[in-house]
C-alpha cells in the first residue's frame, strides 16, 4: 500500500486513477471559509481596508505558512482574518472559493464560518452572513450547491458561544448547522455540552472537530455530549478499536484533510498517514480541504498528495466520493442523484461501480 520513493509518479495507469479522482463528482464537507483566504487576496483587502498586516508582502505570508502545530497555524489564520471587514469582502472571500471548488468537480459544500472571529473585532453578525449567504447564492451559476456551519471557537468560553448563538438565533434559516473548532487540547467537547443542547432544541445538525490533535476521548465526547453527527478529522480514532466499532456501526462520518494533517503534524508526513487504514477499517471516510490557502492546496491537491503516497484503488477513490454524498446535509432525493452520477462517470472512465464496492 506504502509507496516506494523510487517508484515516482507511478505507472500511466496509476496516472489515470489519479486523474480519475481529481474528475469525480464529489461533495466537500470541511473547509473553513476564513482558511480560502489566499495570500493575494490579504493584501488585496489589507489595501483596500486600511488594515496593517505584520506580513509585508504575499511572500511574506507564504513564507509564514510554516507551522509546528494546530495552533501556530491558528495565530496567523486569525491575524489574516482581520482584512475581512465587509459584506463585500465576505462575498468576494466565498465566491473565489466557489469558482476553485467548482474547478474540482465539487458539485456541493459544506462551509464552516467563525463569527467570533469577526464580531470581536466589531464587524456585524449580519455583515458576515449576508456576505457569505450571497455568495453561497452567486455559486448556484457553478452548479454548486451549499450548506453553511456556524462554528463555536472552544479556545473561547461556553458563555460566548451562547451569546453567539443569540446573534445567530434571528437568522437561523440562513444556518444549516452548527460546529465547533480553533484549539483542540485543553478544551474538550464537555464543555460546550449545554450550548450545543440549546443547538439541537433549535432543530439545527451539530458535527464537531474532534480527534485531530486530542485524543480519542474528546471523539467519544463529540458523540455522547454534544450528538455530533460528523466528527471533522477524528484521525486518532484508531487509537481506540471500541470507538472505531462505534463509528463503523452508526455509520459516523470523519471529514478527514489529508494536507492539513501534514502540515500541521499530525502525520510527519503523506506516507505516514492513516487515511487508507482508516478506509479499510470500514469507516466512512471523506477527503476535504480544512484551510486550503494555508496547507498547499484545495481539494484534487489533496487528492493528487494521498495518490502520490498511497496505491489507492479505483474502488477506494469511488467509496470516498460515494462518503461524501453519503455525509452530506441533503435529502434521499438529490442524494442518489449524485451517487448516480458519481456511478455514470466511473462507468463513462470505464471502471463500473455501481452495485460494487
Ligand atoms: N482545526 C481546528 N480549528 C480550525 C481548523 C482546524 O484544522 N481550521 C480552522 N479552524
Ligand atoms: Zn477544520
Amino acid at each position: 500500500m506504502r509507496r516506494h520513493a523510487s517508484e515516482g509518479a507511478g505507472t500511466t495507469r496509476e496516472k489515470s486513477v489519479v486523474e480519475l479522482a481529481c474528475g469525480m463528482p464529489k461533495a466537500e464537507l470541511h473547509v473553513h471559509i476564513e482558511g480560502t483566504l489566499e495570500p493575494g487576496l490579504v493584501m488585496s483587502l489589507a489595501r483596500r481596508n486600511g488594515v496593517a498586516l505584520a506580513y509585508p508582502s504575499e511572500e511574506a505570508l507564504r513564507a509564514a505558512c510554516r507551522f509546528r502545530d494546530l495552533q501556530s497555524f491558528l495565530d496567523l489564520y486569525y491575524a489574516c482574518a482581520s482584512v475581512l471587514r465587509t459584506e463585500q469582502d465576505f462575498y468576494e472571500l466565498m465566491v473565489a472559493y466557489l469558482r476553485r471548488a467548482a474547478a474540482d468537480g465539487i458539485v456541493h459544500v459544506e462551509i464552516f464560518f467563525d463569527p467570533q472571529t469577526h464580531t470581536a473585532r466589531g464587524i456585524a453578525f449580519e455583515t458576515v452572513l449576508r456576505g457569505l449567504r450571497r455568495g453561497l447564492e452567486a455559486g448556484r451559476i457553478l452548479g454548486l450547491s451549499g450548506r453553511l456551519i456556524m462554528c463555536f471557537l472552544r479556545h473561547l468560553s461556553q458563555a460566548e458561544a451562547f451569546a453567539a448563538l443569540a446573534q445567530a438565533e434571528p437568522h437561523l434559516e440562513a444556518i444549516d448547522g452548527f460546529g465547533l473548532d480553533s484549539s483542540e487540547r485543553g478544551h474538550p467537547p464537555s464543555q460546550f455540552a449545554e450550548v450545543f443542547a440549546r443547538v439541537r432544541s433549535l432543530g439545527r445538525p451539530v458535527v464537531a472537530h474532534a480527534g485531530e490533535e486530542g485524543p480519542p476521548a474528546y471523539i467519544w465526547e463529540a458523540l455522547d455530549l454534544l450528538k455530533a453527527r460528523r466528527i471533522d478529522h477524528g484521525v486518532r480514532a484508531l487509537e481506540d478499536p471500541a470507538l472505531v466499532r462505534r463509528l463503523v456501526a452508526s455509520r459516523i462520518p470523519l471529514t478527514v484533510c489529508p494536507l492539513s494533517n501534514v502540515r500541521l503534524r499530525v502525520f510527519p508526513e503523506m506516507t505516514a498517514h492513516n487515511l487508507p487504514a482508516l478506509l479499510r477499517a470500514g469507516l466512512c471516510v471523506t477527503i476535504n480541504s480544512d484551510d486550503p490557502a494555508y496547507f498547499g492546496g484545495y481539494l484534487n491537491d489533496n487528492i493528487r498528495a494521498v495518490a502520490g503516497a498511497f496505491h489507492l484503488s479505483a474502488a477506494e477513490w469511488y467509496v470516498l466520493a460515494r462518503n461524501s454524498f453519503e455525509a452530506a446535509w441533503v435529502d434521499e432525493a438529490q442524494r442518489e442523484a449524485w451517487t448516480r452520477s458519481l456511478d455514470e462517470y466511473f462507468a463513462r472512465q470505464g471502471y463500473p461501480m455501481a452495485g460494487r464496492a
